[in-house]
């Protein structure tokens, strides 16, 4: 593929795809059109921005590590030189990292995997972005926060409760230091939608309560419901927009009880909402800590972006599940 020579807003020589189209007005740069990596196609985030961003008429080339998707490519992102293959292969502008270990209280249980894959790896795979002079997306949560006094903006002190919040914390500061500043660090939470793997909290309820299950939701947890199509859509346009740094990006509703999230769905899909037990979080008895008010504040993004996202967006929940 035949490529062209620009410049970025940062200074740095910057290689693009013929097919991309950058505009530049003074320091500031804005993609019609881009060439996406979607590394972790196959999870509930990078299966709908790889939709989301062909939709857009972005070219997307999506990878897959455990469960094989058509249409995707293999790439587990600790074999460094089967990512510098694809890279060197599809030379794209933005390599858009989904790949992380998401199950918080899995993490509680593996603190080593749980930084190795949501901080080193990510990491390394944005040091070779950088070296391929692509843009970098990596997704982070609210759980770097205690959940004390949310919702929290972009400035707001962190404070990890859990080993998922903090590998995700570590994970922000060794992808912004591998990028040398560039990357795109999206902070969001409560994300759902339509998911391959059908494991997000709408898919829980809708299994349970049509299967006459009793489901414990707490009932002192807050912050925002984002719907995952929402989600794409703001971080292509601040993608395109050259950003970098700390963003938050989630739905409009930082202190949405879950309870309410739940009542939503049930209702929704017409389902029996007597069947949800509605408990504290410590009567859970959960492995991990959750933060109580972690809500994110969105001004930023939405400012940035003009994007305001959907406050509960219902989609068809297959009828196999
Ligand atoms: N879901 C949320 O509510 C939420 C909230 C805040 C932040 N985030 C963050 O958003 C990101 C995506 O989350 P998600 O919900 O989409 O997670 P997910 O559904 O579990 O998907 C994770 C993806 O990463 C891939 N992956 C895992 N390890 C990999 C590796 N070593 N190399 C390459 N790919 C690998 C998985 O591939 P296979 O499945 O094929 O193995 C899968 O495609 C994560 O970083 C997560 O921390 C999510």
């Amino acid at each position: 593929m035949g490529q062209l020579w620009v410049r970025l807003a940062h200074s740095r020589p910057h290689y693009v795809g013929a097919r991309s189209i950058i505009l530049f007005f003074g320091r500031l740069r804005f993609a019609l059109s881009m060439n996406l990596l979607v590394v972790g196609a196959s999870g509930l985030v990078g299966w709908n921005f790889l939709r989301v961003a062909r939709d857009a008429g972005h070219q997307v080339v999506g990878t897959y590590a455990s469960h094989p998707i058509p249409g995707l490519r293999n790439l587990n992102i600790a074999n460094a030189e089967a990512a510098r293959d694809l890279l060197e292969t599809f030379k794209p502008d933005a390599v858009v990292c989904c790949a992380g270990w998401s199950w918080v209280d899995g993490c509680q249980r593996d603190p080593k995997r749980a930084f190795l894959e949501n901080a080193k790896l990510p990491s390394q795979l944005g040091r070779l972005a950088l070296q391929y002079n692509a843009r970098f997306l990596y997704f982070s949560t609210s759980y770097v926060f205690d959940g004390k006094d949310g919702p929290y903006d972009e400035n707001a002190t962190t404070n990890p409760i859990s080993i998922y919040g903090e590998s995700k914390l570590e994970g922000e500061r060794l992808v912004l230091e591998a990028t040398e500043g560039l990357a795109l660090i999206a902070r969001t939470m409560g994300v759902y939608g339509e998911e391959p793997q059908q494991k997000n909290f709408v898919y829980q309820v809708v299994r349970n309560l049509r299967g006459g299950k009793l489901m414990n939701i707490p009932s002192d947890q807050r912050g925002n419901a984002s719907y995952v199509a929402d989600l794409a859509l703001m971080c292509i346009s601040l993608l395109m927009r050259g950003t970098s740094g700390i963003w938050n990006v989630a739905g409009p509703e930082p202190e949405l009880y879950r309870k309410e999230f739940a009542l939503r769905v049930s209702h929704e899909y017409k389902l029996d909402s007597n069947l949800f037990r509605f408990i504290t979080t410590s009567e859970l008895g959960q492995p991990a800590p959750r933060p109580l008010q972690g809500g994110l504040k969105i001004d930023r993004a939405m400012n940035a972006t003009g994007f305001k996202p959907s406050p509960w967006t219902s989609f068809l929940i297959p009828e196999a599940i």
